[in-house]
Formats: structure tokens, sequence, C-alpha cells
């Protein structure tokens, strides 16, 4: 059984806008108060695991021992069958410093080259963790494959060239209330809520 949370407060583990918001909207309902880590000046430590779920749980352990209240963290990618599951772990990393999501998506483009393969899945990790050392893990995802060129300009990151299975809008094309609905992060979410946060 997983550990309800019951406590007032939760830390976003998390300095990335984006993220801190799509959670918070998802908490609302819960009456719990959200605070960002950036608004405790919590730093922000090197993802140094080898899978997403062990760099969640790095973030969210930071945070709730830096904070002493629980913390909630997100990691997330792209992982390419043709490319062993690159760039994965490494999704953000591949942009470089200047976050050049083109130079990324031509990467794995011409990683791909003419394999025939061309399925990739979007994950994501979510993390809580309470003060006292406990975590909570879960791993959402969403299959689908590679097109090229690009198409649409919505989401971010690789979204104009990942089309899930079953669609037939890019989640750069795709209304972002549907992506949302559907994404790998829902996916963890919903898993997240109905373990440790929905009422029986
Ligand atoms: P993180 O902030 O270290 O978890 O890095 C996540 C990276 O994975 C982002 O910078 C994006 O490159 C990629 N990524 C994760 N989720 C999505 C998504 O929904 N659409 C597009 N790219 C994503």
């Amino acid at each position: 059984m997983a550990r309800r949370f019951t406590e007032k407060k939760l830390v976003i583990a998390s300095h990335n806008k984006g993220k801190i918001k799509e959670i918070a909207e998802l908490l609302d309902p819960f009456g719990i108060e959200v605070i960002s880590a950036g608004d405790l000046n919590l730093p922000e430590p090197e993802e140094t695991e080898n899978s997403f779920i062990g760099n969640a749980q790095l973030k969210s352990l930071a945070a709730t021992k830096a904070a002493n209240l629980p913390a909630l963290s997100d990691d997330s990618g792209m992982a390419v069958s043709a490319l062993d599951g690159a760039p994965g772990i490494y999704s953000a990393r591949w942009a470089g410093p200047d976050k050049d999501f083109d130079m990324a998506m031509e990467k794995v483009q011409n990683g791909i080259g003419a394999h025939p393969d061309r399925r990739a899945a979007f994950i994501c990790a979510l993390s809580l963790a309470w003060p006292d050392g406990h975590v909570e893990n879960f791993e959402g995802r969403v299959e689908g494959e590679i097109v090229w060129p690009k198409r649409g300009r919505h989401g971010f990151g690789y979204d104009p060239i990942f089309l899930p299975k079953g669609y037939d809008q890019t989640f750069g094309e795709m209304d972002p209330a549907k992506k949302h609905e559907m994404s790998h992060r829902a996916d963890a979410f919903r898993q997240l809520v109905k373990a440790c946060f929905k009422q029986d």
C-alpha cells in the first residue's frame, strides 16, 4: 500500500515554471498549499542517476531534506527504439546549454536515418518524498513514432516530431488541453493521485 499524503503543504521540486503550474493545477482539488523549490531558494541537484525514476527520486529527496516538508518532483524524456532508448534521460541535455531543440530533433532524425523502426515513447517519472526519507514513485508512458519533417508549433521540446499511437496529429499540432489529457505526464499523475491523494 502506498503512503497517503495527509499534510497541508507540498514543495514542487522543480525550477521549471511550466511543470510547477501543471502540478499545482492538478493538486488544486485537494486543498494543498503548493510551494516551489525556487520560492524556497533550494539548490538544483545534478541528475546523476541512470533512470527517470532514479533522477526524480534524487530531486524529491534533496528537496524534502532541505525544506523539511514533503516534496514532489518530475523527470521526463523521450526514448527512441532505433537509438536504444536515447535520448532518454539525456533528452534535455541533447538540446545543449542554449536549449536548441531544432538541433536535438535533427540529431534524433539523423540517428534513425533509414532504420525502418521509428517507434518512440515519452516517459514521465514522478517522485513524492517525505522528510523521514519515505518515497513513492510512479512512471507514466505514451507510445508513438517519430515523424519527419517537424509538424506543429504547440508544446515544447520534441513535441513536433512525436506522433502518438492512434492519433493523426503530433504533440506539436495537438490542442494542448488534449495533449495534457493523454500524455505521459497525465498517466503518471493519474497513478500518483489514485495511490496517494484520492479520498476513499
Ligand atoms: P527534465 O526537466 O530533466 O525532466 O527534462 C525533460 C526533457 O524531456 C525536456 O527538456 C524535453 O526535452 C523532454 N520532454 C519531456 N516531456 C516532454 C513533452 O511532453 N514534450 C516534449 N518534450 C518533452
